[in-house]
């Protein structure tokens, strides 16, 4: 396997074409490997087979140099035969109870374990709870009669791409790798080594790699809750918040900012938590702080509600019958994933209000959504809304020039980044 590996001889499949494993195909094309891409999905299939992208960190482009580069996309299992190392990038939501829906993990491994050939690696990347490869995943494989260090190998390594970051991405992120066996990890970590620019940082089990990756989205939930909180606090005290981050920011150690917002969204931090939440009650123990970060972050699209009322009733007027402009549906800045985004929430509310909504984003109009969303307004036609509202970041929006012609303007993300202002309100 490591001379394979070495002379990129190793066929790569990464199963799941979603925004973290498109990325993770590419970077294995690009590294000089022969790579299938496994989805279920046919319409991404065909995408792909016509270059087209469908997520914003690949471009058409780089379909295209994937396709010059040996890549194939596939719904075909059986080709899993072929290949010496298979990485799984599925979905890990949660359902209605907020617990792990480990059906796609499970599935994948099916088709994985039915069609694996003698001597293949198999790394799950999918972000789960701590136990998940050695008692879920390596469980579906040794029903197949297949030893693992001698028939296979397996390993975890959490994914950490940043859709939209543009310093970060898969190939320059240090990348945490915790197989089974002594030969799944030498395997695994020759294998990121070869692939990456980054360092390979090898843990002792899969549990441990597993759990990391929980610390570092929990993290961000709850200081991401703590930030929040300061918000409310903070307008109730009369206080801009984002001046009181930006001040304690200035200590050189022991601070690392965060900022509120409308609320979490996205494929990670709002569920991930979530998944630790569920596997610790098997010990009997209730996480405490996840629930109360939670709670704050889960009621901020209610706080911007409202603030909008108060924002509104300045004017004598109330949210039923106004005319309000969504400045973004993405759940952040210069991205066009809105699963679970905040935005959503509150536009369904605005609505549910007798609002009425126009939603301007220039990366989700470019997709498929049940949304109508325009890519751009005329900044003229700003002064025909009670009110626009700034949901998210994008870096195509020209925030000087929505404030200055817009009636009024709230705006949840700082973006003008200024301490005090009379003609524009902040979260
Ligand atoms: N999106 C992120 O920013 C991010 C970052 C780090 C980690 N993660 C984690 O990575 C995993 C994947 O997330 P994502 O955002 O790429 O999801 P996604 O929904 O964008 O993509 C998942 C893909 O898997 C496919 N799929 C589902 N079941 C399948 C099966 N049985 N066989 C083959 N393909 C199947 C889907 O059709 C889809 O194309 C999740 O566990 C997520 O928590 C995501």
């Amino acid at each position: 396997m490591i001379e394979k590996i070495k002379n990129k001889d190793a066929v790569i499949g990464i199963v799941g074409l979603g925004y973290v494993g498109l990325p993770m195909a590419y970077t294995c094309t690009s590294a000089g490997y022969k790579v299938f891409g496994f989805d279920v999905s046919d319409e991404k299939i065909k995408m792909l087979e016509d270059k087209k992208s469908y997520i914003n960190d690949i471009s058409d482009d780089q379909i295209v140099e994937m396709y010059d580069n040996q890549f194939n996309a596939t719904s075909d299992f059986k080709l899993i035969n072929e290949i010496d190392i298979v990485v799984i990038c599925v979905p890990t939501p949660l359902n209605q109870y907020k617990e792990p829906e480990m059906d796609y993990i499970i599935s994948a491994t099916n088709s994985i374990a039915s069609n694996l050939s003698h001597g293949t690696l198999v790394i799950l990347e999918s972000t789960t709870y701590p136990g998940t490869t050695e008692e879920v995943v390596k469980p579906i494989i040794d029903e197949k009669n297949l030893t693992i260090g001698q028939d296979y190998f397996l390993a975890y390594s959490p994914e950490r791409v940043d859709p939209g970051n543009e310093k970060f991405n898969t190939s320059n992120t240090p990348k945490v790798v915790g197989g089974c066996t002594n030969d799944c990890n030498n395997f695994a970590s020759e294998f990121y080594k070869n692939i990456l620019s980054s360092d390979v940082h090898l843990v002792s089990s899969p549990g441990v790699a597993e759990m990391e990756k929980l610390l570092e989205n929990t993290f961000r939930h709850i200081n991401i809750g703590l930030a929040n909180e300061m918000a409310i606090i903070c307008e109730k005290l009369n206080l801009n918040v984002w001046e009181v981050i930006n001040a304690a920011a200035t200590k050189p150690y022991g601070f690392m900012p965060f900022y509120p917002g409308p609320g979490l969204g996205g494929h990670c931090i709002p569920i991930d938590p979530w998944y630790l939440s569920w596997k610790i009650k098997e010990q009997n123990y209730i996480t405490k702080l996840i629930g109360t970060s939670s709670e704050i972050n889960d009621q901020m699209p209610e706080y911007i509600i409202d603030r909008l009322f108060s924002v509104l009733n300045k004017f004598k007027k109330s949210i039923n019958g106004s005319n309000i402009v969504v400045f973004g549906l993405a759940y952040k800045k210069n991205i066009s994933d809105y699963r679970e985004s905040p935005a959503v929430v509150i536009i369904k509310r605005l609505q549910e209000l007798g609002a009425n909504v126009t939603i301007v984003d220039p990366h989700v109009a470019q997709i498929n959504s049940p949304y109508e969303v325009v890519e751009k307004i005329e900044m003229d036609s700003l002064n025909n809304y009670d009110l626009s509202l700034i949901l998210t970041d994008h870096k195509e929006f020209d925030f000087e020039c929505i404030v200055e012609k817009s009636v009024y303007t709230f705006d949840t993300r700082n973006t003008l980044n200024r301490h005090s202002n009379n003609d524009y309100e902040v979260l």
